[in-house]
């Protein structure tokens, strides 16, 4: 079902990404792929769907969830859920491997102490037989524990011809800054991968994927009601689904599907707020009323704050919102964050 809110998995319900899923099949061989896409364009289901149809064993690691100053166990724990929801295709392999254990239907993982299992041997002992080895949300991986896995991972590339690695990020600066590709000083410096840029659906295939999916539900809607959507979520997969799915379980008021959206964008970006500070709030909200320069804003927040603002540490905060991939020169890259940041 096109508007079922979960990430797709098979390429049926997956709508409009014939062209990259063709890509990443003639990419299969390159060492490292990576997806980049703003929040909910759809990332995690091309992922999805292609593992689940590529002839090559594979394993997805997700991300989301790994806390800000992870540590090896909590890594190891994903890895070790992902590895359990694969063990009828990689038990052969896993079971060869020191520092594994399989139990049953899980997969323990020996992170710390004697015997215990490094990145690096980890790559290296999947690396016997091919495979793909998925992180969703890379850019998660920064903090303490960054230059292990960039070691190992750059290690893995070097040697490790078997293995295929494909990372995913919605904050595609965090990401591309993480691994450091043009930066001499890191492990992966000058090593070629293969980008793929996820984009959102242009208007006449959002028009498109609205109404196949109304199709798929036996719903007639109006074609004007499509167009306010489509011009309201601005072609991006998940809120359209999100907008489907709510109309199609009775919640008709585009307006108030708007507002549901809106307060989803608004809880993120009090997310952001908490965890980096109060002058966010301001940035955002400033660029949301429509301030398009760097003095403007610097203008706008000596009012707010009653201060004035080091020259670096507002050039920081826009950086950021940019690597986060929530602005670009002063222009929200998703309305709906728009909206959200006028509340904020
Ligand atoms: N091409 C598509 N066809 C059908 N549904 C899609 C498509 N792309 C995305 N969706 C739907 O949109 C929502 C978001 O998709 P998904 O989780 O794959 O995006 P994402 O880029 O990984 O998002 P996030 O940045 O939040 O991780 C899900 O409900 C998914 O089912
Ligand atoms: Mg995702």
């Amino acid at each position: 079902m096109l508007f079922d809110p979960r990430p797709k998995s098979n390429r049926s319900e997956l709508f409009g990404r014939d062209r990259e899923l063709e890509l990443l099949h003639a990419n299969v061989d390159v060492p490292l792929i990576i997806i980049t896409g703003v929040r909910r364009v759809g990332k995690t289901s091309l992922l999805s769907v292609f593992l689940n149809e590529v002839s090559v064993p594979n394993v997805m690691i997700d991300l989301r969830d790994l806390r800000t100053n992870y540590g090896l166990r909590d890594l190891y724990g994903l890895i070790s859920k992902a590895f359990s929801s694969r063990l009828e295709k990689l038990y052969e392999v896993l079971r060869s491997i020191s520092g594994i254990r399989v139990e049953g239907f899980e997969v323990e993982i020996k992170w710390r102490g004697r015997g215990s299992l490094t990145l690096s041997s980890l790559f290296d002992a999947l690396n016997r037989r091919r495979i793909i080895v998925a992180f969703d949300e890379a850019q998660k991986l920064r903090g303490p524990r960054s230059q292990e896995f960039l070691n190992a991972l750059a290690h893995a590339y070097d040697y490790d011809r078997n293995v295929t690695f494909i990372l995913t990020g919605s904050e595609a600066g965090l990401l591309y800054g993480f691994l450091g590709i043009d930066k001499q000083s890191s492990p992966l410096y000058g090593r070629y991968y293969y980008d793929l840029r996820l984009e959102r659906f242009d208007k006449n295939t959002s028009l498109e994927f609205l109404r196949t999916g109304f199709k798929e539900l036996g719903i007639r809607i109006e074609n004007e009601v499509l167009e306010i959507a489509v011009e309201e979520f601005d072609g991006i997969p998940g809120w359209l689904t999100f907008f489907g799915n709510e109309y199609f379980r009775g919640n008709k008021d585009i307006a108030r599907v708007k507002e549901l959206a809106i307060n989803i964008a608004l809880e993120e970006l009090q997310n952001i707020v908490k965890e980096r500070g109060r002058r966010y709030a301001l940035v955002l909200k400033g660029i949301a009323e429509g301030i398009t320069t760097w003095s403007g804003l610097r203008r706008y927040l000596e009012e707010k704050e009653g201060t004035t603002i080091s020259s670096s540490i507002l050039y920081n905060v826009v950086r950021n919102l940019e690597d986060m991939s929530i602005i670009r020169n002063y222009q929200f890259l998703d309305p709906v964050y728009r909206e959200a940041a006028l509340r904020i």
